[in-house]
């Protein structure tokens, strides 16, 4: 390895370890991550060299403590330069602004609202898993684990059944494109299509999520440009491959655990607990922030604009806040993550999150007794901003 490591970071920090295309990342990324943990090979905060340089916190105390002090590590662009464009909100921005921004789209996620939308995501996880269920098999990720968020955020958005393929095949490019520049594209064409959604809005004002945006008040005045397409993608973008890539983890658990679906399969009543405990071992998100200043924390010399990137996926494997954290337990009496965020940016779709994958694993017990992943060997997955399976063929009986 002959990157350039900074004067700043001592040598015993560095490791060779590529956030993006890291070998350990390839499959069973969570056991491999928390063995290397578990076995010393990697501090709780060291310095990659690779992608121009950054830190990563993979241990949970310390990335709770950074998350939460947002007034040193910040999520300003101009500190995180790993942010991509076109710039999203409100995760990009810290308070007071983040405040006023997050406040606009709030009422959308509270339990109230999300306990309205329950009947619709019944009827449509039923409807997904009927269309599939004669066959007897399906290839998980792209027949429902995609599809699912995207019709999730139509119906919050107030947008038409018919813009469905449009937007599953530009989440398509968005996402899962190897290539960084069709992905970057797409990003673009999914602004046009939020930019073009606001001025129907503006013709024909609705009570949906982007109306919602629209007639947000920012600091006393509406939001302009920028800030309306940075908030529209984000909504869009925020519960789309993560709601997808946990729902293909967890079904690769049970699909391999047929013990623990059983239990689910015997008492639905357990499923919101065993929700909990399985994104606790399936995180999928990683995080962001920037150095605001020259500081010095956990006795790291951190210098202004040095890159942060929190590894939140196995916050909740930490054996230091878990007992044997690889064990999946469906009655341990909490289950403690970090999945969604801490501090001021905490995913503000936790909650529906939450509530979609467990009205789906509810639907889909009722419905399907036992399934196999229909692969032997181990399932490829991808490292990077959301690690997830690449893909997942599924079998279950057919009577
Ligand atoms: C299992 C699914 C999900 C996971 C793992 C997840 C994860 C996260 C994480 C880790 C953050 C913190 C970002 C940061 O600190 O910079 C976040 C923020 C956010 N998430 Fe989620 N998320 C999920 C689902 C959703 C859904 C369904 C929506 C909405 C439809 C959503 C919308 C957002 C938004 C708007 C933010 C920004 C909040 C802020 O900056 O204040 N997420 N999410």
């Amino acid at each position: 390895m002959d990157l350039p490591v900074p004067d700043h970071v001592p040598p015993d920090l560095v490791f060779d370890f590529d956030v993006y295309t890291a070998s350990e990342l390839d499959q069973n990324p969570h056991r491999t991550m928390v063995e290397l943990l578990q076995s010393n090979k990697v501090p709780p905060i060291f310095f990659s060299p690779h992608n121009g340089g950054h830190w990563v916190i993979v241990g949970a105390d310390e990335g709770l403590e950074m998350l939460r002090d947002f007034e040193r590590f910040s999520s300003d662009p101009q500190y995180n330069a790993m942010s991509r464009k076109p710039w999203t909100l409100p995760n990009l921005s810290d308070p007071p602004q983040h405040t006023d921004y997050r406040r606009i789209i709030t009422p959308a996620f509270v339990p109230r609202s999300v306990a309205a939308m329950e009947d619709h995501l019944r009827i449509l996880s039923g409807s997904l898993i009927d269309a599939l269920l004669a066959r007897g098999q399906c290839e998980f990720v792209e027949e429902i684990g995609q599809k699912f968020p995207v019709n999730v955020f139509l119906r919050m958005a107030g947008a038409p059944e018919s813009d469905r393929e449009q937007l599953v095949e530009l989440t398509e490019r968005a996402v899962r494109s190897p290539e960084r520049s069709v992905r970057d594209a797409a990003g673009y064409e999914l602004g046009e299509y939020v930019m073009k959604a606001y001025q129907e809005r503006r013709e024909k004002p609705g009570e949906d999520l982007l109306s919602m945006v629209l007639h947000g008040s920012f600091q006393g005045r509406p939001l302009n440009h920028d800030e309306l397409l940075g908030m529209g993608l984000l909504l869009f973008l925020g519960g789309l491959d993560t709601v997808s890539s946990t729902m293909a983890f967890v079904m690769l658990f049970l699909g391999r655990n047929p013990e623990h679906y059983r239990q689910l399969v015997q008492d639905p009543s357990i499923i919101p607990a065993a929700v909990e405990e399985l994104i606790r071992a399936h995180s999928v998100a990683s995080v962001l922030r920037g150095v605001r200043a020259d500081t010095e924390y956990f006795g790291i010399q951190f210098k202004q604009n040095d890159k942060l990137f929190f590894l939140t996926q196995v916050y909740g494997m930490d054996a230091r806040r878990v007992e044997d954290p690889l064990r999946v337990d469906f009655s341990r009496p909490v289950s403690p993550h970090l999945g969604f965020g801490a501090g001021p940016h905490r995913c503000i779709g936790s909650h529906l999150a939450r509530t979609e994958v467990r009205i789906f694993l509810e639907e889909w017990t009722r419905r399907i007794p036992s399934f196999t992943v229909a692969v032997d060997g181990d399932i490829r997955t991808r490292g990077g901003h959301v690690w997830s399976p690449i893909a997942l063929p599924l079998a279950w009986p057919v009577h």
